[in-house]
């Protein structure tokens, strides 16, 4: 039964302390001053007070409040819709295993299984150092990399069981660990920070960008009549059968070397239309003609 049915109305959620309320009054002031209706701010804001207490609180709800001119219920029923918005604290470090259709059948339910083990917690709960959040996710568009761990919502690529049991050690014992592609790791406050609007400073952020990698540009490539490069994933040599021991696949190339009929070492070889000529490309023909 809660405080308000036994008739004991909850208290409000407490202030920052003034001087981080000083501060972050600064921030969102320049954070709303980017949107022509204040409201549009406030997933930017929810990200900001994430920044500040590692998740959103009763209090950063009311700062949003306050701060946009809405009430704290309007404030709530969006942080409770977006899953990026934590309700409670948690690691340092966001662990998600991406456990979409692609990636679970490439060994994320696996990886996700083997973590949930080796860490001794269980989907959205936190090791007892404080260092890691384990929780299992949705596709974050990156199939052509599954299995896919997503750390901050920094992409660590191609994982196997070992990989990721690999990862979250380094990640507890806090040695450096750098993701596949994109902008060097960072806390989760401080990625929160980034999420809000305010510029990555780090050296070497900004030129790492985000672009997609070649495997993602392979059918790009196909289509144009260039010959798409290979990609050896060197992890998955350990945990799957070499190449030419599967059905229905070639040897595997080295190391850098395009295979010599797919383009990614994840496909099975092609079948297309060209290469089926009883089922040619091109529009259907309409019936009759
Ligand atoms: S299914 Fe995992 S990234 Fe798409």
């Amino acid at each position: 039964m809660s405080d308000v049915q036994l008739g004991m109305p909850r208290l409000p959620a407490p202030d920052y302390p003034a001087d981080v309320r000083a501060r972050l009054d600064a921030d969102a002031r320049e954070v709303i001053s980017r949107y022509p209706d204040s409201r549009s701010a406030l997933l930017p804001l929810l990200h900001l007070v994430q920044s500040e207490e590692g998740h959103v609180t009763r209090t950063g709800v009311r700062f949003c409040a306050e701060q946009l001119g809405l009430t704290t219920a309007e404030v709530t029923a969006v942080a409770t819709f977006y899953t990026m918005y934590r309700r409670k604290p948690s690691g340092d470090y966001q662990v998600g295993v991406c456990t979409n259709t692609l990636c679970a059948v490439m060994g994320g339910d696996a990886i996700f299984d083997a973590l949930k083990e080796h860490l001794r917690v269980g989907n959205g709960e936190t090791t007892p150092d404080g260092k890691v959040t384990l929780e299992h996710i949705e596709c974050n568009a990156a199939c052509d990399y599954a299995p896919v761990l997503m750390v901050n919502w920094e992409f660590f690529d191609n994982q196997t069981v070992e990989s990721a049991t690999a990862l979250v050690d380094d990640l507890r014992a806090g040695r450096a660990v750098a993701p596949t592609r994109g902008a060097p790791l960072c806390t989760y406050k401080e990625t929160a920070r980034i999420l809000a609007g305010f510029p990555d400073e780090r050296p070497g952020a900004v030129e790492a960008g985000g672009g997609a990698g070649p495997a993602s540009l392979a059918g790009l490539r196909l289509a144009k009549g260039e010959s798409a490069p290979g990609r050896v994933v060197a992890p998955r040599a350990a945990a799957r059968p070499a190449a030419e021991d599967r059905p229905g696949t070639g040897p595997r190339p080295a190391a850098g070397e395009a295979p010599a009929t797919h383009p990614s070492s994840h496909d099975a070889p092609q079948q297309t239309s060209a290469s089926d000529p009883s089922n040619p490309a091109g529009p259907a023909a309409e019936e009759g003609e």
